[in-house]
Formats: structure tokens, sequence, C-alpha cells
């Protein structure tokens, strides 16, 4: 049986019991927290650097009009849910859930969940962002791992519906269950990752497109731009819409993907046969950085801003509250 198909924990952090801790109030911590309180939750938040608590507030005050357009916010006043902690038990104790985004440097996370471990309150989830460190590798901090799970968002988190979760054989019954509800019930979309791969799922696939993405301008087949205008202005649009598979069962006409296979098979054996195997070494990091510089992508705050207003826009459009997706 699978970890998230057995009963749910005791205590389930889906409920509005207990508040959010979250432990790091990065890139991504703050963002996980500004969703967190958008949606109603209390949050404490853990982070040792003392400019954290200004940049936290600040990125909530940011985050704040896109997550009222997108209907996540369900209740106002998020400063009087929000405080921050100097101790990492006092941020924990009591919550219903844990939200850890420190950096990704494993004795840095074994160090924090050592020191948590002890105070958390039975049945409280405790899920990792981490992006590159395994689940193994995470659970070799704690004394028992069981309500330990892999929690992965996409930058920015309180923008991106996906997050892959992930359990194992030393994860208790129900905790991934339970994990996926308390996304779920905050806007977000869940996948489950059924077994350990480096990069889970969602980062293998764009790591898979990158990877032909520079074999094509290493190739001389075409330049950085036009790549990512290809992306953009082409796939990336469906892509946004339907998962691949389905949308070739589009391509299929009316005899679906059967037929789309049938039709195509050479065609895919062919380019897949075809495809690069670049490495991202210093001379290919060179020739993408002159590569981009050549499209003059503007100023990066610029950049942000417009990726988040269209990035919203496509929310909105995907997964808004009457899409029915969420
Ligand atoms: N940046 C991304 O695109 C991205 C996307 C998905 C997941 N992640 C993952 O999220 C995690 C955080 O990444 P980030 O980009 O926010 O990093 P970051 O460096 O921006 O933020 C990390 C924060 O943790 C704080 N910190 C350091 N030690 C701490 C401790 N012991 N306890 C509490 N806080 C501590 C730092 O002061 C900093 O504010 C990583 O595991 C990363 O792999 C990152």
């Amino acid at each position: 049986m699978s970890p998230s198909e057995a009963t749910a924990s005791e205590a389930n952090p889906s409920e509005a019991t207990g508040h959010v801790a979250a432990l790091g109030g990065g890139l991504i911590g703050r963002s996980w927290t500004a969703l967190f309180l958008a949606a109603g939750r209390s949050v404490r938040v853990y982070d040792p650097d003392p400019a954290a608590e200004p940049r936290v507030r600040g990125a909530v005050g940011e985050a704040w009009p896109v997550l009222q357009q997108l209907g996540l916010v369900t209740t106002d006043d998020p400063e009087g849910r929000l405080s921050f902690c100097d101790d990492p038990r006092e941020a924990v104790a009591g919550a219903g859930f844990v939200q850890e985004s420190i950096p990704e440097r494993l004795p840095l996370k074994h160090e924090l969940y050592a020191a948590i471990e002890p105070a958390l309150a039975e049945g409280t989830v405790v899920a990792s962002s981490a992006s590159g460190l395994t689940l193994s590798e995470l659970q070799q901090g704690w004394s028992d791992p069981g309500r330990l799970v892999l929690g992965h968002p996409f930058n920015p988190p309180h923008l991106i519906p996906l997050v892959e979760v992930m359990g194992n054989d030393r994860t208790d019954p129900g905790v991934v269950a339970a994990g996926r509800a308390f996304y779920e019930s905050v806007g977000k979309v869940t996948i489950e990752v059924r077994r350990e791969v480096p990069g889970h799922v969602a980062n293998r696939l764009q790591a898979a497109l990158w990877r032909e993405a520079i074999h094509l301008v290493e190739e001389g087949v075409a330049t950085v731009e036009d790549v990512d205008t290809a992306v953009s202005s082409g796939p990336g649009l469906r892509w946004a819409v339907m998962g691949p598979t389905l949308l070739f069962h589009l391509g299929g006409d009316d005899g679906g993907l059967a037929t789309f296979c049938e039709r195509y098979a050479d065609s895919f054996n062919r380019w897949w046969d075809d495809l690069g195997t670049p490495r991202l070494d210093a001379e290919t990091a060179r020739r993408l950085v002159d590569g981009l510089a050549a499209s003059r992508p503007g100023d990066h705050a610029e950049l942000v801003a417009r990726r988040d207003e269209r990035l919203a826009a496509v929310v909105a459009a995907t997964h808004g509250s009457d899409d029915g997706s969420r």
C-alpha cells in the first residue's frame, strides 16, 4: 500500500487547526508565507537572518494584490496573523503544518530537523521545499522521519499552483495524503512522486526541454531568443492548458492518441534519435549568456514584474475559481 492510499493521520493539517510554521524566509519561504496568509492561516516564521523579517513583510505586501486578483485571499489582515520567532522550536510548537525552505545544504537541513523534531506536536506534517536533495537524504536528519514529506513548489510558490509531494516506505501512513490535502486547502494543485529520482518530475521535464534548447543553439539551428520564442509563443501556450499526452490525444483528431501514435511514431523516433546531449559547462554557459544578452532582455526587476503579471493572467485563466481545475 502506498502512503497516499493509507488512512489519513490523526491530525489533518488541512483543517484550520494550528498555525503554519515557515522555516526560512528567503525567495521561496516568503512566497509560501504570503500564500498561507492569503488562505487565512496564521504563520510563524523562523529565519536567523535579521533582514528576513522586513523582507518577508515586504514580499507579503507585494504579493497581496495579485493573490486577491486570483481569488486566493480568503481573509484580510495578513499582518495580524504573521509573527516571527527567534527559535525554530517556538515556531513549530503547536503547528499543524511546517514548510521548510532553508538553503539547499544537507547539513543545515539535518541540523534544523534535529532541533525541531522534539518540539513537534503529534500529527504535525513537515514538508521540505528541497529541489535537488532527495527525500531519503533529508530523512537521515530525523530519529523518526515518519512525518516528513517532500513538498516541492515552483518559483514563485504563491503563483504557480503545482506542488510535488513525495513520501516513501519510511513515511507514516496517511502523511502524503494529509500533505496533499493541506496544499489543496490553500489553493495548490498536487501530484504524488511515487519513486525517488533526482529532480522529481517537473524539474526533469524542464531539464529535458532545456537540454534540447541548448543543443539547437550550439548547433546554430536558431538563436537563444528564437528558441525561447518557439517555446513561449508555441507549445508553451498549450502546455499551460493541458499536458503533452492529452494535447497529442487531440492531435490524433477523431482517432485520439492511438491514431496520433500510429501516424507520428516514425517522426518521434527519428527526432529522439537526433536529440543532443550537451553539458552545462563554462563554455556552454558563456554562449548562453552572450546569446541572451544579444536579445537585450531588459532590466531584471521589470522582467520579474512582467513575468508575474502575465503569469497571474495565465493562472487565472487556467486555474481560476470558475475554471474547475482547482
Ligand atoms: N529558488 C527556487 O527557484 C526554488 C524553487 C523550488 C524549491 N526551492 C528550494 O527551496 C529551498 C529554499 O530556497 P530559496 O531559493 O528560498 O533560498 P534562499 O537562499 O533565498 O532562502 C533561504 C533562507 O533560509 C534562511 N536560513 C538559513 N539557515 C536557516 C536555518 N537554519 N533556519 C531557518 N532559516 C534559515 C536564510 O537566511 C534565507 O533567508 C531550497 O531547498 C531550494 O532547493 C527553490
